[in-house]
């Protein structure tokens, strides 16, 4: 663990003896959720030493502690993005943070452009794989084999038994859900219309600017990683408008209410496995 990560934890471990089971990443647009928590504890990044601050849109930026269902959680209401400026290991940082107050399963949410003719958008996505090769490797550099090996498994990120409680969450919710495969590229800009189709032939369903390095570094230190993409429009090209910032937060705010309620269903449904 570098010295910032426990810095992080020491300081957070002064606020609250609270431990979290299930770490979950709140995407553009999707900030709301928060408001299905229990609150015991929240604590802006500002007020962490040396942490990274959320800046995108639609980011407020801390970490809520408190109980969804009975099931303690731990919210980041903000992420951090490479776009912003900030390292790929700060990018990561509050996923170290959030394993090692005691989460041991994460919910990685986002908003994405849908590549995949059948994604409409609004659509729920599960996701099943992720493509990352566009975007540097978080765990560039000296590896700390506490938290695991140096060339770390990548077969399966996105847990099997976690996808399929999303789906039994998503039919008893009466929520239709998709599933694919996830590109994450640095942005900032959205893609061009060429870009789109080179994604498309290597096997990309949906494309986004986060989740793929946070999921590979949460398979690293261990965690069981459940994703879930909310398509906020049809990538560059797939359909004849321009793509801008508004029309996914707006997608967001119209998506919120299923995307509660189907958070909130899988939360209580992990909390019910053991
Ligand atoms: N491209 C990249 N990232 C995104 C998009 C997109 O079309 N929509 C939401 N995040």
């Amino acid at each position: 663990m570098t010295e910032r990560v426990s810095n992080a934890l020491n300081m957070v471990r002064g606020l609250t003896p609270f431990v979290p089971k299930v770490a979950v990443t709140l995407g553009s647009g999707l900030g709301n959720f928060a408001k299905n928590i229990r609150v015991e504890c929240e604590i802006p990044y500002r007020d962490i030493p040396e942490f990274p601050v959320s800046t995108a849109p639609g980011h407020d930026g801390r970490f809520i502690l408190g109980y969804v269902e009975d099931v303690p959680v731990i919210c980041m209401k903000g992420r951090i993005h490479y776009y912003e400026g900030y390292s790929m290991e700060e990018v990561v940082l509050p996923l170290r943070l959030m394993a090692g107050l005691g989460a041991d399963t994460l919910i990685l949410t986002n908003a994405s452009g849908g590549i995949n003719d059948s994604y409409q958008v609004g659509s729920l996505v599960i996701l099943t794989d992720q493509i990352a090769s566009f975007v540097p490797n978080p765990l560039i550099g000296k590896n700390d084999a506490e938290e695991g090996p140096r060339f770390h498994d990548m077969s399966a990120v996105y847990d099997k038994d976690l996808q399929a409680l999303l789906k039994k969450a998503g039919e008893e919710e009466n929520i239709p859900l998709k599933e694919g495969v996830y590109c994450q590229l640095t942005g900032p800009s959205f893609e061009t219309p060429a870009e789109i189709r080179m994604l498309k032939t290597i096997g990309a369903d949906m494309v986004g600017m986060s989740t793929a390095v946070e999921a590979n570094v949460a398979r690293h230190i261990g965690l069981r990683v459940a994703g879930v993409s909310l398509i906020s429009n049809l990538a560059s090209g797939i359909s004849k408008e321009k793509l801008s910032e508004e029309d996914v937060i707006l997608a967001g705010k119209e998506a919120e209410p299923r995307f509660e309620r189907l958070i909130k269903t899988f939360i209580k449904k992990i909390g019910e496995e053991e």
